[in-house]
């Protein structure tokens, strides 16, 4: 396939950015998204020109780094993967594809692709952990029943990789998917319930605090999730929160 690339390119924090058009032939069927990158960045460097930067690291859909906006949905036109797992069969010779950074305040741009997530970082400090005394003394996890169905939601909502597809994905910036995942995973066993006031109460707050809007229903967030995390995990926060406030 030959390929035209409009990549926002964006040298700093500060600096204004905009589209550049690339050209990228031969690029097989079987390539990831994430290797035909590759091959672009490759003729650059052999150019001398500044290679496009953008974030990866597993290139299994198990970190979340990979956060590329293609064709205006986050991580690409297939569903239920991240940008790494996209193939290019995804696409047709001559096509031209677009590729930006999540657009997000709470997601300020580093450089080109690569934005600044540690908002997350920040919201999984506030709450998102138990105390649990590691000194010897550790009950076995199995020694707590869990009913079969809690614990299966709660390993649906633990599936969130934090890669912010649902913040670039929604019109009001919101990070309420990702926070309802990360609630809910603890929220639905008996070693999270000790916490569970506080977790919710911290987590909100800091979410606001990051500068993410808020949940108006619209459900983009999850059909554009990798990991298919289910807006049911927003309601449980809320009545968490609800819970917690009173
Ligand atoms: S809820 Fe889905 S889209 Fe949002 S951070 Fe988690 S995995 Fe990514
Ligand atoms: S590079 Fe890790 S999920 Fe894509």
């Amino acid at each position: 396939m030959n390929l035209t690339l409009k990549i926002w390119r964006q040298n700093g924090p500060q600096d204004k950015g905009g589209m550049v058009d690339y050209k990228v032939t031969d690029i097989s069927e079987h390539m990831s998204f994430l290797e035909m990158m590759d091959v672009l960045n490759e003729g650059l460097v052999a150019k001398n020109e500044d290679p496009v930067a953008f974030d990866h690291d597993c290139r299994e859909g198990i970190c979340g780094s990979c956060s590329l906006h293609i064709n205006g949905e986050p991580h690409g036109p297939d569903r239920g993967i991240t940008t790494c797992q996209l193939h290019m069969r995804m696409f047709n010779d001559g096509d031209t594809i677009h590729i930006e950074p999540w657009r997000a305040k709470a997601f300020p741009v580093i450089k080109d692709l690569v934005v600044d997530r540690t908002a997350f970082e920040r919201i999984q400090q506030a709450g998102a952990y138990i105390s649990v005394n590691t000194s010897g003394n550790t009950q076995d996890a199995n020694a707590i029943p869990i009913p079969k169905f809690d614990a299966d939601l709660s390993m649906d909502a633990a599936a969130c990789i934090g890669c912010g597809a649902c913040v670039a994905s929604c019109k009001n910036s919101s990070a309420m998917l990702f926070v309802g995942a990360k609630v809910s995973q603890f929220a639905l066993l008996p070693q999270g319930r000790v916490e569970a006031k506080d977790r919710v109460l911290n987590m909100v707050k800091q979410m606001d605090e990051e500068g993410f809007g808020n949940c108006t229903n619209t459900g983009a967030c999850e059909v554009e999730c990798p990991k298919n995390i289910s807006l049911e995990n927003i309601a449980r926060m809320n009545r968490e929160y609800l819970k917690a406030s009173i």
